[in-house]
């Protein structure tokens, strides 16, 4: 069985800042790092450290090749990231004194991906395999259903969520990923009814989909058909939550591979993502699966 993600790759520019900046307000930040990046590369290494065999495919520019390098370390195939001649995805991130986190992105080659250039990458996989991708390439739809034409599972994270969501074929998704923002604009509801009832929602519009709702530090659920599960979040000191989500989408789906019942995949998947936010950075801080199964 191999997981393809299908996505994007990103250099992610990391201020630490005292607050995020408001509109209007010039700040000074106490460090600057550059790191590697973008929720597809980020899963991918989250699903790699996991243990897991991963394919990762996307679009990168020249000054992205160190993002390979870096993948490649943590055991992601990368035989399917395709090339451009302009930049690699960017991203400019705060992150706060708390942790908190908020992101500006440039889609550089994210964005450049062609109709086309997904099926001869899509051949090389088939029923047994899943995929997995997020919302910051625009080939998503075109991948969704040439996917679900092979039988290849589809896990989507709609993420993050824009106008292109309305584009997507939601109903083929066979697990979906989404926090409490995702979920509330998917249905409608106030974030003021609670992740439970919202999580009701999600699968009387999805019911074939197995649906998976972070609710950050108010923990995880799962429903599919009868089936409900909850974990609640683990407390720790806060140093950063970027790719904290990556990092319980790849435990999740890697100790469901490895056989867990999804109470138990919960529970890890929350234990790996809260040792991501007590390290700084993306993938870097995300562990190794000796330190969480
Ligand atoms: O989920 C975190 C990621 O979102 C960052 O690495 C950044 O590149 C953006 O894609």
């Amino acid at each position: 069985m191999k997981f393809l993600v299908f996505g994007s790759l990103n250099i992610d520019l990391i201020f630490s800042v005292d607050h995020i900046v408001a509109p209007g307000e010039t700040i000074n930040s106490d460090a600057l790092e550059r790191s590697a990046g973008g929720k597809g590369a980020n899963q991918a290494t989250a699903l790699a450290k996991a243990g897991m065999e991963v394919y990762m495919a996307g679009k990168i520019g020249t000054d992205g090749e160190f993002i390979l390098g870096l993948l490649e370390s943590y055991g992601v195939r990368t035989g399917h990231v395709l090339r451009w001649g302009g930049a690699t995805g960017q991203a400019i991130i705060q992150v706060d004194k708390g942790g908190q986190n908020s992101i500006i992105l440039y889609e550089g080659g994210n964005g450049a991906l062609m109709n086309g250039e997904a099926a001869p990458i899509m051949s090389a996989f088939g029923p047994g395999d899943m995929v997995l991708l997020q919302n910051e390439i625009p080939l998503t739809a075109e991948l969704m259903r040439t996917a679900a034409a092979r039988g290849i599972t589809v896990c989507l994270n709609p993420s993050p969520f824009d106008q292109r969501i309305g584009g997507l074929p939601l109903e083929l998704a066979d697990l979906l990923f989404v926090n409490e923002i995702e979920a509330e604009a998917l249905t409608g509801c106030s974030g003021s009814a609670g992740p439970a009832s919202i999580l009701e929602e999600l699968v009387f519009r999805f019911p074939r989909a197995e649906i998976i709702l972070t609710a950050g530090r108010g923990g995880a659920y799962y429903a599919h058909g009868d089936l409900r599960a909850r974990e609640d979040s683990v407390d720790v000191p806060v140093v950063d939550t970027i790719g904290a989500g990556d990092t319980f989408t790849g435990f999740f789906l890697a100790a469901r591979q490895r056989g867990c019942d999804v109470a138990e995949a919960l529970r890890l998947g929350c234990k790996a993502a809260s040792i991501t936010v007590s390290r700084r950075g993306a993938m870097a801080s995300m562990p190794f699966a000796g330190e969480v199964f």
